[in-house]
């Protein structure tokens, strides 16, 4: 499998397996399926809702032996009602307890938004959000830093970050983060910024790597493409032999980028994985980067106010 490093040489498995929209009485055998078929990356959140039964999952193959907690890279993120610096810890401690850790492998700031202390479900008006004056990225990151200090997280980073926000936290910060996730396929390379990271010791993940398609309605555009029925994309599987999928995925390991697909499904969590087998070459690399559009699946409007206190999330 190929592995990234983080700046203290710790490594990452290139393909981790995601969990978001995994559905409890799904996601445990997913997790236990993927652990016995060789995936040592877990990639979870606490607004997943599901981080109990993946702890059920790790406890019992911890259990079994063969696999000991420290052969598995375990992250979660801290969601946007915990921004405050006395939240930050209490968010970690319960998300340990659902998992059943006493430790993170890393913990990520899921998004660069700020919703009202402990506020249950999605914000229904603007008032249940906090502007960036009232909390801001900062003050919830040194909290994080703090986690890290404190050993119940090995390495702490950042998700669904721009250039410029990460500028801004680095002038701010003895820590630079560690990781950013974003969203990444081959509609949405984003190259300046995954460029802007990696010149920084910034690792990144890719996520939505299939599209995402088990979204829920409300967050699907109308006409919205399906990467996974691309032309071009079958073509290089075709061409391989393997599978669209397969493509999409190793399309990251290519740039130095992790990944993690999700799937609840035996046969597909075991194809996902393979990826790392399959080589592209400069021509399909090139066919890839030609479809870059900038399209994004999750993009960022549900978080926008009518107040002006969240807009253009992403800076551009
Ligand atoms: P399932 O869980 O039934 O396998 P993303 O990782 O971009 O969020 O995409 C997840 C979606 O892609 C889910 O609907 C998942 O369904 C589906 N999926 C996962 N692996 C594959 C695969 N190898 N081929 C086709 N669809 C897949």
């Amino acid at each position: 499998m190929d592995t990234l490093k983080f700046r203290n040489n710790d490594p990452l498995h290139a393909i981790g397996l995601g969990t978001w929209k995994s559905e409890p009485g799904k996601v445990k055998h997913a997790v236990k399926h993927a652990l016995k078929v060789g995936y040592r990356h877990i990639d979870c959140a606490a607004v997943y809702n599901n981080e109990k039964e993946v702890g059920e999952a790790l406890t019992e193959i911890f259990k079994e032996g063969d696999i000991k907690r420290e052969d598995v890279f375990i992250t979660s993120k801290l969601w946007n009602n915990a921004h405050r610096k006395e939240d930050v810890k209490p968010a970690l401690m319960q998300t340990l307890k659902d998992l059943q850790l006493d430790y993170l492998d890393l913990y990520l700031m899921h998004w660069p938004v700020a919703f009202k202390s402990g506020l249950e479900g999605f914000p229904e008006s603007d008032d249940d959000f906090l502007s960036l004056d009232e909390v801001s990225l900062s003050e919830t990151w040194e909290a994080m830093v703090e986690l890290k200090q404190e050993g119940l997280i090995k390495h702490a980073g950042v998700s669904n970050f721009s250039k410029e926000k990460l500028q801004d936290l680095m002038k701010e910060t003895d820590l630079i983060p560690e990781m950013n996730q974003i969203e990444l396929h081959p509609y949405l390379h984003q190259s300046e910024l995954v460029e802007f990271c990696h010149a920084n010791q910034i690792l990144v993940t890719a996520f939505s790597p299939l599209g995402s398609q088990d979204r829920t309605e409300a967050m699907k555009a109308d006409n919205e493409p399906t990467l996974l029925e691309n032309d071009v994309i079958k073509s290089i599987a075709d061409k391989h032999s393997v599978s669209p999928a397969q493509v999409l995925i190793r399309f990251h390991l290519e740039r130095q980028v992790a990944t993690i697909p999700k799937s609840t499904n035996e046969g597909r969590i075991e194809q996902n994985f393979e990826s790392y087998k399959l080589n592209l070459d400069g021509e399909d690399l090139q066919k890839l980067k030609d479809l870059d559009n900038h399209y994004r699946y999750v993009n960022g409007k549900f978080f926008e106010t009518s107040d002006g206190k969240y807009s253009n999330i992403y800076d551009e």
